[in-house]
C-alpha cells in the first residue's frame, strides 16, 4: 500500500464498500492482499489459494462520483481458470470474483458482500437490540506445510505449527495425542496440505487443534448453544462460520422425576445418598440424546460439532458439572464456583459430539442467579439501556434484572412451574391442542379460545374441523394466564382471587366443586373429550407464582429506590407468548404503558448463541457480571410483605394507573366467610 495523496501511474486506488476503506496499491496486487493490508473484513479459509471461495467480492464499474473515481472495464485482471473451475463446479453469482485471484489493474470500487465478511453480522429475528458479530473461538484453516528434510530434521507437527504461524499469524499451537496420531497420514494424503479446526477460547494461552483433514476440508464446523433449564433443555445448532442456526430443538429435563423445581431437586440430593449423581447422569444422558436428535434434524454428523456453550441456573449448573448442589439449598447459598468454565465435552460425558469438542459455561452471578441470567444480560444488555428496564425471564424459576447504564441489579424468584402449565388442573405443556388464548365476554360471561395448531377462535366456523386432529386437550402456561386475567376482567374472580358461584356471577359456567367454584372453559365430554375448567386451586397456583415474580421485581425496585420502571422485557421461551395486557391485569409485572412491554423471546438461549459465535462476548459477560449487584430474595424480609400484597389481583396496595387507562376491573367480592381471600404464603422451594 502506498500513500493516497499522490497518484503515480503504477498505482491504483482501491475503495472497499461498505467499509469505505481505501488505499493505493501497486498494479498486480490481489484484491485479497489489498483488503488485508487495509484491514478490510474479507474472509479466507485457504489463505488465497483459490480453493475455499470465501473471498468472493463484487467489483463495481463505471462512474462513482461519491468516491470520485471512474472504474474501467479492465480495472481487474481477467477472469482466470481458477475462478472458471470454481464457478463451473460450485456456481458463483454473476459479477462476483474471487478476491485472491482478481488483481488490481486500475482504480476500482470493490464491494464485500455480507457472506464474505469474517465478522459478519447474524441478524437476530426477535425484538433485537443488536446483531451477533461472528468471531468464533473455533475456525477452519487450510495450510500448506513444508515437507520433511533429512538435513533439517523437524517433526511434522512442528512444521505444521510453523506453517500456521507464517500463513495465518497464529501464536502457540497445541495438539492432543489423538490429533498427533492422525497428523502424518493426513499430511501425506493431502500432499503436504491440510485443513485444521483450530480453537482458542478467551482464557486459552494457546491455540488447540481439534481436528485435521488432508487437503482442503469442505465440511463445516458446528457449535451448540444450550439453555439448560429446570423443565426443558433447549439447543440451537449453529454454523460456526456464518452463525446461521440450522436447527433448534428441545427436550424435557429428565431431572423432573426427582423434583419439579430447583429446591426439590436440591432436597432430593440431600435426602438420597447419591441422588446428585443420579441427576447428573440423567441430564447428561438427555444431552447426548439431544445432540443426536438435533444433528439428525439438521442432517449433519454430530462429530462435526466442536463447541458447546451452556447457560443454566446454579442448581442445573452444579448438577451438569457433577457437583453436589447441597450448598445451594441453604444460606449463604455458596456456589462451588461462580466463574465461567472452559472444559472438554468429554469431561461432561457428552460423547455424541466431536471427541475434542470444547465447552464454555457462562459465569453465574450468585447463588440463586445463574449463568442463564448472565446470558439474558449478554443478550439484552440492561447495562447499556438509557431507560430503567426490568427484564423478566419467566420460567420455573424467574430471573429478574433491573437497571440502566448506571447500575444493574439481579435476583431470582421461586415462581414454581405453574406458568408452564404444571400444578394446574387442566394444565399441559405448550403443544397442539393446548388452549393458549382466551377471551371472556364481560356481559354474557361466555368464553372463546384458541388452541395451539390453529389460528381460529373456538367461536369461528371451521374451528371443530381445524382442531379435529389435535383435539382440545388442556391449558398451557400462556392460556392459564389469559384465562385467569379474563376471569378477573369479566367479574368472575374478585381481587382476592376467589371464583364466584353461579348465583354471584350470573353464569352457569361457574360450577361448585366442594366448597369452592370452578369456571368451565370448555366442555368436551359429550364427544368423549375432557372437561376443561379453571379451578380455585388453579387460581391459587397462579397467584403464588405471579406474587413471587412481582415481589422479586419490587425488591429490586426498592433497592434501586424507584417506584416505577420505564420498560419491561419479557424473556424466556414462554415470555414470548405472554400477553402484556393479561400479565398486567394479573399483576405479574409492574405497571407500565403496554407499548413499553416487549418480548425478547428466549434471551438466555440467545446469550448462549452470542457466546458461541463471538469469543470476545465471553470476556464481556465475565466482566459485566461483576458489575451486576445481586439481591437475595430468600433472606429479605420485605419479600414476604411484597408477596402477600401481590397475591391480590392485581395487587392489594399498588395501583396500576397505566392499566386502568385501558381496563376497568369490576369491583366484585365473593368472600362470604369473612376470611381473607388472598393466596397463602409461599415457602421457597
Ligand atoms: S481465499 Fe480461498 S478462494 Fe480466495
Amino acid at each position: 500500500m502506498t500513500d493516497t495523496t499522490h497518484t503515480p501511474t503504477e498505482d491504483a486506488l482501491v475503495i472497499f464498500t461498505p467499509s469505505g476503506k481505501r488505499g493505493r496499491f501497486a498494479l498486480g496486487t490481489p484484491v485479497l492482499t489489498a483488503a488485508r493490508q487495509l484491514g478490510v473484513d474479507l474472509d479466507s479459509v485457504c489463505g488465497g489459494r483459490g480453493i475455499c471461495s470465501k473471498c468472493q467480492i463484487t467489483p463495481g464499474y463505471g462512474e462513482f462520483s461519491k468516491h470520485g473515481v471512474t472504474v474501467e472495464a479492465d480495472a481487474l485482471t481477467d477472469w482466470n481458470a481458477v475462478e472458471e473451475r470454481y464457478k463451473t463446479k460450485r456456481g458463483m453469482i454473476d459479477g462476483r470474483r474471487l478476491g485472491c485471484q482478481a488483481k488490481v489493474m486500475g482504480d476500482v470500487v470493490i464491494d464485500v458482500p455480507p457472506e464474505s465478511q469474517v465478522h459478519k453480522q447474524v441478524i437476530r429475528k426477535s425484538a433485537s437490540q443488536r446483531d451477533i458479530v461472528m468471531d468464533p473461538a473455533t475456525r477452519a484453516l487450510y495450510v500448506e506445510v513444508a515437507e520433511p528434510d533429512m538435513h533439517e530434521p523437524t517433526g511434522d507437527f512442528e512444521r505444521l505449527v510453523t506453517a500456521l504461524q507464517q500463513q495465518w499469524g497464529v501464536g502457540e499451537v497445541a495438539a492432543e495425542l489423538p490429533i498427533l496420531r492422525r497428523l502424518q497420514p493426513a499430511l501425506r494424503k493431502g500432499n503436504w496440505s491440510v485443513t485444521v479446526a483450530l480453537h482458542k477460547g478467551n482464557h486459552d494461552a494457546r491455540h488447540r487443534i481439534l481436528d485435521i483433514w488432508p487437503g482442503f476440508h469442505e465440511g463445516k464446523l458446528y457449535g451448540l448453544a444450550i439453555d439448560l433449564g429446570s423443565t426443558t433443555i433447549a439447543a440451537h445448532l449453529c454454523d460456526l462460520h456464518d452463525g446461521s442456526v440450522l436447527a433448534s430443538s428441545g427436550v424435557m429435563n429428565p431431572q423432573i422425576r426427582f423434583g419439579e423445581d430447583l429446591m426439590s431437586r436440591v432436597s432430593y440430593a440431600m435426602m438420597n445418598p447419591g441422588g446428585d449423581v443420579e441427576m447428573t447422569a440423567a441430564v447428561r444422558t438427555a444431552l447426548n440424546g439431544l445432540v443426536q436428535a438435533i444433528a439428525t434434524e439438521a442432517k449433519i454428523v454430530p462429530t462435526s460439532i466442536y463447541e458447546i456453550t451452556f447457560v443454566c441456573n446454579p442448581v442445573m449448573h452444579h448438577l451438569l458439572l457433577g457437583i453436589d448442589p447441597v450448598e445451594l439449598g441453604q444460606a449463604p447459598f455458596a456456589l462451588a464456583t461462580s466463574g465461567s468454565l472452559v472444559l472438554d465435552a468429554a469431561d461432561l460425558d457428552i460423547k455424541a459430539v466431536n471427541p475434542a469438542a470444547r465447552v464454555y459455561i457462562l459465569p453465574c452471578i450468585a447463588g440463586h442467579v445463574g449463568a442463564d441470567c448472565a446470558a439474558v444480560a449478554l443478550s439484552e444488555e440492561p447495562n447499556k439501556s438509557k431507560e430503567m428496564v426490568l427484564i423478566v425471564d419467566v420460567g420455573t424459576n424467574a430471573e429478574l434484572l433491573l437497571g440502566n447504564e448506571s447500575r444493574v441489579l439481579a435476583c431470582s424468584s421461586p415462581t414454581g412451574p405453574a406458568f408452564e402449565g404444571a400444578q394446574i388442573s387442566s394444565g399441559q405443556r405448550a403443544a397442539p391442542g393446548a388452549i393458549e388464548r382466551v377471551e371472556i365476554d364481560p356481559e354474557t360471561k361466555e368464553a372463546r379460545f384458541r388452541v395451539i395448531g390453529s389460528d381460529l377462535w373456538s367461536s369461528d366456523p371451521g374451528f371443530v374441523a381445524a382442531t379435529s386432529n389435535s383435539g382440545i386437550t388442556g391449558i398451557c402456561g400462556s392460556g392459564i394466564i389469559e384465562a385467569v386475567a379474563e376471569m378477573r376482567m369479566a367479574g368472575l374472580v374478585d381481587q382476592g382471587g376467589l371464583i364466584g358461584s353461579a348465583d354471584q356471577t350470573g353464569t352457569t359456567r361457574c360450577i361448585a366443586e366442594g366448597r369452592t367454584h370452578s369456571y368451565v372453559l370448555h366442555d368436551g365430554t359429550a364427544n368423549g373429550g375432557p372437561l376443561i375448567t379453571v379451578t380455585q386451586g388453579d387460581i391459587r397456583a397462579i397467584q403464588l407464582a405471579k406474587a413471587a415474580l412481582y415481589a422479586g421485581a419490587k425488591l429490586l425496585m426498592d433497592e434501586m429506590q424507584i417506584e416505577t420502571v420505564e420498560k419491561v422485557v419479557l424473556a424466556g421461551a414462554f415470555g414470548a407468548h405472554i400477553s402484556p395486557k393479561h400479565a398486567m391485569v394479573l399483576g405479574m409485572i409492574p405497571d407500565v404503558a403496554l407499548d413499553k412491554v416487549i418480548s425478547a423471546g428466549n434471551a438466555a438461549g440467545t446469550g448462549a448463541r452470542i457466546a458461541l459465535c463471538n469469543v470476545a462476548a465471553r470476556d464481556y459477560i465475565e466482566a459485566t457480571v461483576h458489575q451486576i449487584h445481586k439481591v437475595e430474595t430468600a433472606i429479605e424480609p420485605r419479600f414476604q410483605e411484597h408477596f402477600v400484597n401481590a397475591s391480590a389481583i392485581p395487587n392489594a396496595v399498588d395501583t396500576f394507573p397505566e392499566l386502568s387507562k385501558i381496563v376497568t376491573l369490576p369491583q366484585v367480592s365473593f368472600n362470604t366467610s369473612g376470611s381473607g381471600g388472598a393466596g397463602g404464603r409461599r415457602r421457597r422451594g
